[in-house]
């Protein structure tokens, strides 16, 4: 998702699928990236913009919005709606089902339906990769 003033590229952000489980279920689950917005154009309401869009998305297209946060950016998600995850995450190595604990400072879930919410959000992605299971 990009967002453009003229040609110049102002702020971005991605979702990518992820499955995720929970409880031995999986989740198909739309995990937010990268979402910035240019310096100079900080704090006028982009970065919530974009996230109205990546929510959008996710209430379209998947059961679990999670992701993985900077302390910065936390007031803006829980303002939101999304939910830290405060249990453990670990990433299921598919083949021998051998899990190693994430190391993540601070994640987020958000259900598309909100009154539900029973988000959980894996690593850091040095740990993490798109072919992995997640589990909490
Ligand atoms: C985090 C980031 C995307 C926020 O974008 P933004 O356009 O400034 O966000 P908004 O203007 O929509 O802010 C919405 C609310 O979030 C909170 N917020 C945003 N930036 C904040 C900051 N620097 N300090 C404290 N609260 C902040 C505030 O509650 C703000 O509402 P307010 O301005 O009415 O007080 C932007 O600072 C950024 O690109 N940072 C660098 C990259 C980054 O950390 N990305 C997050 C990855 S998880």
């Amino acid at each position: 998702m990009l967002a453009f003033d003229g040609n110049e590229l102002i702020a971005h952000a991605s979702v990518v699928e992820r499955g995720l489980l929970y409880q031995e279920r999986r989740l198909k689950t739309g995990y937010v990236e990268a979402l910035a917005v240019a310096p100079a154009r900080r704090r006028a309401g982009l970065g919530s913009k974009v996230m109205e869009q990546v929510e959008l998305m996710l209430q379209n297209e998947f059961e679990l919005g999670a992701l993985s946060t900077t302390d910065l950016a936390l007031p803006l998600y829980e303002r939101r709606g999304w939910q830290r995850w405060r249990g453990t995450t670990w990433v299921r190595r598919t083949a021998h089902d051998a899990r190693q604990r994430t190391t993540t400072a601070s994640s987020c879930g958000r259900s598309p339906r909100p009154s539900t919410c029973t988000g959980a959000s894996p690593a850091t992605s040095g740990v993490a990769t798109s072919g992995d299971d997640h589990g909490a």
